[in-house]
């Protein structure tokens, strides 16, 4: 059990970067219907790497929450929390302090980022300027304007190619197989050495392939979706031959909503300087499904929810082939620090969580398009 500062909520500034991204807009959500008071800063340049109406779509959805709240909140004569959206570039410095020098936020989150394996391999520079530039420009911020907490994201993709399952964040991840992967193991050293000279109190949290609803068009999921309702075929990297510790982003969030609130405590060493007051979880389902099982149980969920026929010819729309540079074979989070320091661990079953994703695929589809 690492030693936490618990933080209260009340009368908080919290800044999320990447909402309206996918995770940060149903952290944002969330923030908003559980918080009394304070503000909640959204930061996110709205780029295009995938359909920025999706993004629009996410930004309406945190309005709406917003009005709801506040609307309540004047009928019962209390208070509640407000939201902000500023679009801006992490990798823009001035953006970046201006952001902090307005708000004073309390607590940071850091999501935003250029995500995905794949596009890594032909775009490296967009992931050094948002990862490594726009990190930077973060911590940099946090250094000026002093935070209770900066959570940000890692990935399980800093395993690599691990061999020890489940992963612990205890094992090796220095032999990244992506830029995206050394980006974010570069995240972690880069928080380390801050926590450990402006003391600034730092959690990474390595996620594992997130899905739900409105979540992110170039995910095996979502695109799998996609192309078997335009009769396409999916393909199946490394012949089917992997497994993946997909996990519900409302289980996600949770985890972000515990960690944000216990920070790593600040100490000084028996050399008079601060003990880095730094930390890392998983967050996982830490139950691996490989990649046909997936694949049938997303298929059930298209034909129940009649979005393709029941004798729609699966077999036919498959396609085995080998796997891609930057991927990994399995992933497989072990989350017993997470159990043991927040009382937690993610519960949504894949059947339960995929289904809750059709059913949106759906109402997006006939209604939003
Ligand atoms: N979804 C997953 O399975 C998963 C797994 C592991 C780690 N992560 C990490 O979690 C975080 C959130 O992921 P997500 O799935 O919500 O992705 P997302 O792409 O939906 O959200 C990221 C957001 O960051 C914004 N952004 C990117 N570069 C920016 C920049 N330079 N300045 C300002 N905004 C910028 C994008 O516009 C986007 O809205 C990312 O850091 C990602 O790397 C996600």
């Amino acid at each position: 059990m690492n030693e936490k500062k618990q933080i209260d909520l009340e009368n908080k500034t919290i800044l999320v970067t990447g909402s309206p991204g996918f995770i940060g807009a149903n952290l944002v959500m969330r923030l908003l219907h559980v918080m009394d008071s304070g503000s909640v800063i959204s930061f996110d340049n709205m780029n295009a790497y995938y359909d920025p109406a999706l993004k629009e779509y996410r930004l309406s959805k945190i309005e709406e929450e917003a009005a709801t709240v506040a609307n309540q909140a004047a009928r019962d004569g209390t208070s509640c929390p407000k939201h902000v959206f500023i679009q801006g570039d992490l990798s823009d410095r001035a953006a970046v302090d201006k952001a902090f020098a307005q708000w004073q936020p309390d607590i940071v989150i850091n999501l935003a980022a250029q995500a995905g394996v794949r596009y890594s391999i032909d775009h490296p520079q967009t992931y050094i300027q948002s990862n490594i530039m726009g990190f930077m420009n973060v911590l940099e911020a946090c250094r000026n304007h002093p935070v209770e907490h900066l959570v940000y994201a890692s990935s399980s993709s800093v395993y690599g190619n691990n061999n020890a399952t489940p992963f612990s964040t205890e094992d090796k991840t220095d032999t990244p197989v992506s830029l995206y992967a050394a980006t974010k193991k570069s995240n972690e050293l880069l928080a380390y050495s801050y926590a450990k000279l402006y003391n600034i109190p730092c959690t990474g949290l390595r996620f594992f392939t997130v899905y739900g609803p409105a979540g992110r068009p170039d995910m095996f999921y979502y695109s799998a979706t996609e192309k078997l309702l335009r009769g396409d075929s999916i393909k199946l990297f490394n012949y089917g031959n992997c497994a993946r510790d997909f996990t519900y982003v409302d289980d996600i969030v949770e985890g972000i909503l515990r960690i944000m609130q216990g920070a790593p405590k600040q100490e000084d060493g028996l050399d008079g300087l601060p003990i880095a007051p730094f930390a890392l979880y998983n967050i996982g389902a830490g139950a691996p499904v490989d990649l046909m099982g997936f694949v049938q149980i997303l298929q059930e969920e298209l034909v129940g929810a009649e979005l393709l026929p029941a004798d729609y010819d699966f077999q036919a729309h498959q396609e085995l082939v080998p796997m891609q540079p930057g991927d990994v074979a399995v992933t497989y989070a072990d989350t017993k620090a997470l159990e043991a320091d927040f009382g937690y661990a993610p519960s949504t079953g894949l059947r339960e969580g995929l289904r809750r994703f059709v059913a949106w695929y759906k109402e997006w589809q006939y209604h939003f398009r």
